[in-house]
């Protein structure tokens, strides 16, 4: 096809004049824009992260999540790192060339215990990145773990209104705090990774223009944005879960702020709809998190109600998830997949 190159329709906007293009299109028009985005930056590859969760310990207690604290109704456990390292094994064998080592703020996963499970991943594996997914921790540990060989950095920063983040986290935890660590991981040189869940209790589209604004800011190289989903043992067991719809029109607004920025198609889309994950990729998405920890903890790791672990969310259903992609026109890659401009 004789198609000219995008034009970087959204050089120079700011945070406002991006949202009154957005409210120029209809929702599909909105998505379809979004997927020529992604298209022009990325072709029809998507790339994989393997997921490991490395503890489902947390010393907080934020309001949403079925980890916090005070849940003692949570399975809690600590992957040891030669479990890690087996994750890790059957993943590159699979074709996952990134790691993701998430957890619950776990004081059990010292500082020193991160250190050494990171260098020792990328020992084994120098063609990998590892991301870190652990949480708030101080600016010399977040330097020392990049020392020692983490690549990247995954921090929602969940709602970039202070008063909403103070009605979803309890006292102790603040946005400022929050938005000190990603600025100060960037400042490090990680990829970074910040987002929000979509129709979380308290959000307005007020607080959802103060996260693209901020967002704008940050310049993250990633965002993880997903539905709210109710869990059982939470303060918030009785919201509303937000909508596939609004979370896809999220997706595509991001994609089109930032063009190069690696966007997944979230577990909580795929557990609020059945083929959530490739309506993510058609809204502009372009990155899908399989699941790499060990099967025998995996229903541990409840962050919300239903959380999905079938096969094709696994590394075991690559194959199947593959066909998936193939079907509406994609296709998944071996690669690092590191933002455009940090390759
Ligand atoms: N629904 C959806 N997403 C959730 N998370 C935590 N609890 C929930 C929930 N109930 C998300 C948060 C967190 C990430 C690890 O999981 O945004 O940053």
């Amino acid at each position: 096809m004789n198609k000219k190159p995008l034009e970087p329709q959204n050089k120079g906007m700011n945070a406002e004049q991006l949202e009154q293009w957005f409210r120029t299109m209809s929702p599909e028009q909105l998505a379809q824009k979004a997927r020529e985005t992604s298209i022009a930056t990325f072709g029809n590859r998507i790339y994989i992260r393997g997921l490991i969760e490395v503890s489902s310990y947390c010393r907080n207690d934020c309001y949403y999540c079925g980890l916090r604290a005070g849940n003692r109704n949570a399975e809690r456990y600590r992957l040891t790192r030669e479990e890690i390292l087996d994750c890790c094994r059957n993943g590159y064998a699979c074709g996952f060339r990134t790691f993701v080592l998430q957890g619950g703020e776990d004081p059990g996963l010292t500082d020193e215990w991160v250190e050494r499970t990171v260098a020792a991943i990328r020992e084994r594996y120098p063609d990998c990145a590892v991301t870190l997914s652990l949480g708030e921790r101080s600016e010399p540990v977040y330097r020392r773990w990049f020392a020692a060989g983490a690549n990247r950095y995954l921090l929602r920063h969940e709602t970039a209104n202070a008063a909403h983040y103070r009605k979803l986290h309890p006292p102790g935890l603040s946005l400022d705090q929050r938005k000190e660590c990603l600025y100060a991981l960037k400042d490090i040189g990680y990829q970074v990774g910040a987002g929000f869940m979509v129709g979380s209790p308290g959000q307005t589209e007020e607080t959802l223009s103060e996260d693209l604004a901020f967002l704008m800011d940050l310049q993250p190289h990633m965002i993880g944005i997903g539905p709210f989903v109710p869990h059982r043992d939470t303060p918030l067991r009785n919201e509303p879960a937000g909508t596939v719809r609004q979370t896809l029109e999220w997706i595509a607004r991001l994609r089109l702020a930032f063009p190069k920025a690696l966007l997944p198609a979230t577990t909580a889309l795929g557990t609020i709809d059945p083929e959530g994950r490739e309506k993510g990729i058609l809204a502009g998405a372009n990155v899908v998190m399989p699941n790499l920890s060990p099967v025998a903890v995996r229903r541990k790791y409840e962050l919300y109600d239903n959380i999905i672990c079938t096969a094709e969310e696994a590394a075991e259903g690559l194959a199947s998830l593959k066909q998936r992609m193939q079907k509406i026109g994609y296709e998944i890659v071996v690669a690092r997949g590191d933002h455009p401009e940090m390759r």
